[in-house]
């Protein structure tokens, strides 16, 4: 196997929801609403702000969209605040992660992540999650401060690898974010890991996993 196989990051390499689930009693009984409507502002905030041209580097929107999110669920104390922010900082890698960016790199293929985070924030993931050494690049959007599913950002990959935009196979748990990256011409896998359904029917991708896995398959 060789090719350049190219990961989302945040809810494909790591758990975005591990972070509430380890504090999960410290938040309260909203935890799990908490967790969702953290990621989806947070999101949300990458749109608005590249559209509107006011870049906010992902770290502050991480902690503005808990912020938000907290205080639609209750509220939590400023300690708590601190354990889930440290806790974002050192998300649980989904188990297969490792193994299979092992075997990819075994069996020739290249790897790299492309990110909204920033670089502070995937460094530390990565060590906190033992990735490190796994992949041929940590391309982040923070390098143009603007999100994906700007076509800039799917263009850091050609500029640091050069090829074609075809050559590439991206990888998402995001559907959002393979829609993006088929307009722009990647070959998609949309990890599917939750049996979510299908949407953005122009943009499909070219095939569906339930887990990374099913590359090695
Ligand atoms: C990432 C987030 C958006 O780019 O999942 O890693």
């Amino acid at each position: 196997m060789s090719g350049l196989y190219v990961f989302d990051a945040y809810g494909t390499l790591f758990d975005v929801h591990s972070a509430v689930a380890r504090h999960a009693e410290a938040v309260g009984p909203e935890a799990a609403r908490l967790s969702e409507l953290w990621r989806s502002k947070q999101l949300e905030y990458t749109w608005v702000r590249s559209l509107a041209g006011r870049y906010a580097d992902f770290q502050e929107l991480t902690e503005e969209s808990l912020d938000y999110a907290a205080s639609r669920c209750g509220g939590i104390n400023a300690l708590t605040r601190a354990k889930l922010l440290a806790a974002y900082a050192e998300l649980s890698p989904f188990p297969e992660v490792r193994g299979v960016l092992k075997g990819l790199r075994y069996r020739g293929a290249k790897t790299a992540i492309l990110s909204n985070g920033t670089p502070a924030m995937l460094d530390k993931a990565m060590a906190s999650a033992g990735l490190e050494g796994l992949f041929d690049a940590i391309l982040s959007v923070d390098a143009l401060k603007i999100y994906k599913t700007a076509p800039a950002a799917y263009e850091l990959v050609g500029q640091h690898f050069g090829g074609a935009p075809s050559e590439v196979t991206f990888l998402s748990s995001n559907r959002w974010d393979i829609a993006g990256a088929t307009a722009f011409g990647f070959g998609c896998i949309w990890v599917n890991r939750s049996g979510l359904p299908e949407e953005y029917g122009d943009l499909a991708p070219k095939r569906v996993v339930k887990s990374l896995d099913a590359l090695l398959a």
